[in-house]
């Protein structure tokens, strides 16, 4: 996607200098500023302290992550290691996961000395694919929106919920590769971009969406069930962190609110992710391990004092208790489709393996 007007992605591999170079979302949306990685404890940094952040992202970071570990050494201790590091990053999105096996798979029976080149390759094999699939993922749900888009002309009223767009993949989006598509198709959409409490990941979305000159308003959380119940939304599309193999859908904490909320105005609640995103092996969300996160993305908040310098203000008390869940699940019963790379289909198991039949073995 493009930034003044430039096609970007958000993660650029230099193997030759065997450094990767990564957009610092920590401190979007008021500083654009890259940030270099040449080493597994600033990859795992990266994704820890969400300068990286979104599955797919975080997954493919981590894949070059392991490239970068293997450079400092390759025996079967470091990828034992480097694989341990990363994977302890974030919990929750099973991208990191999916990534970091299926980087084992590859790189374990390889000669050390092989393993280096085998890894860079390997991973930019993985930030292909996620380019893509949410290429892919954004006809499909350009599909749907079309079914559902008004004959007199009206733009379609898309809300969404925490960041699932070109930022949080290699390139497109997940969520926002239908919105993206729609628009560069000509069917006009606005979208309602809601905050995302504590970390704002809806600025960032606001961020490109204005990048890419998309009309978008961004409203505080509490304000979704107003405005469908008002009948202002014609769908909420939203990203996933992980999905159970019955359709159970983890998320950025508040899209379970959502859905329940659409589920009562009759509004679609879609949720769009590829491949990596799908834990056959999770048999539903009860299982899906949600991450709790520090208690300071509560009690501070960030933005720019009046003369446009970054600033932090206390908004509670240092020893005040604080709960900060980053994720919650939407039961499968809520989520009207899965959009996945290969099509749409129903949040259930059948829905899953109708897509995907060569998982049906588990
Ligand atoms: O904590 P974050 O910002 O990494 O959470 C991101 C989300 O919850 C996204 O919706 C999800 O990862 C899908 S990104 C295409």
């Amino acid at each position: 996607m493009n930034i003044d007007g430039i096609p970007t992605r958000t993660l650029r591999a230099h193997p030759e200098k065997r450094v990767i170079d990564i957009i610092d979302q920590a401190r979007l949306p008021h500083a654009l500023h890259w940030v270099r990685l040449a080493t597994l404890a600033e990859a795992a940094h990266a994704i820890r302290a969400m300068q990286v952040r979104g599955a797919p992202l975080i997954g493919a970071t981590a894949a070059y992550g392991l490239a970068l570990a293997l450079g400092e050494d390759a025996s079967n201790a470091r990828l034992d290691e480097a694989i341990a590091v990363l994977g302890a990053t974030r919990p929750t999105a099973v991208n990191l996961h999916w990534a970091l096996a299926r980087m084992q798979a590859k790189l374990v029976p390889l000669m050390p000395a092989m393993r280096e080149c085998a890894a860079w390759n390997e991973a930019a094999d993985i930030a292909e694919e996620d380019v893509a699939q949410n290429a892919a993922i954004g006809q499909h749900g350009l599909g749907l929106f079309r079914q559902i888009a008004r004959r007199d002309g009206r733009a379609l009223n898309i809300m969404t919920h925490c960041n699932a767009g070109w930022l949080a993949t290699v390139d497109w989006g997940t969520a926002l590769s239908p919105v993206y598509a729609a628009h560069d198709a000509g069917l006009p959409v606005q979208v309602w971009v809601s905050e995302t409490r504590p970390r704002n990941q809806g600025l960032l979305t606001a961020w490109e969406l204005a990048q890419h000159g998309v009309p978008h308003t961004v409203i505080a959380d509490n304000a979704a069930g107003l405005l469908m119940r008002q009948g202002r939304i014609d769908a909420v599309i939203v990203g996933a962190d992980r999905i159970a193999a019955n359709g159970d859908v983890a998320n950025k904490v508040g899209t379970y609110l959502k859905a329940l909320a659409c589920t009562d105005n009759g509004i679609p609640f879609y949720v769009a992710a590829p491949r990596s995103t799908l834990d056959f092996a999770c048999p539903d969300g009860a299982a899906i391990p949600i991450e709790e996160r520090d208690g300071d993305e509560l009690r501070v908040v960030h933005g720019l004092d009046p003369r446009g310098r970054p600033s932090a203000l206390l908004q509670l008390a240092p020893g005040e208790a604080v709960g900060n869940p980053a994720f919650d699940v939407t039961p499968a019963r809520l989520v009207t489709a899965i959009i996945t790379e290969r099509g749409v289909c129903p949040a259930s198991r059948d829905g899953l393996l109708s897509l995907y039949p060569e998982e049906a073995h588990g």
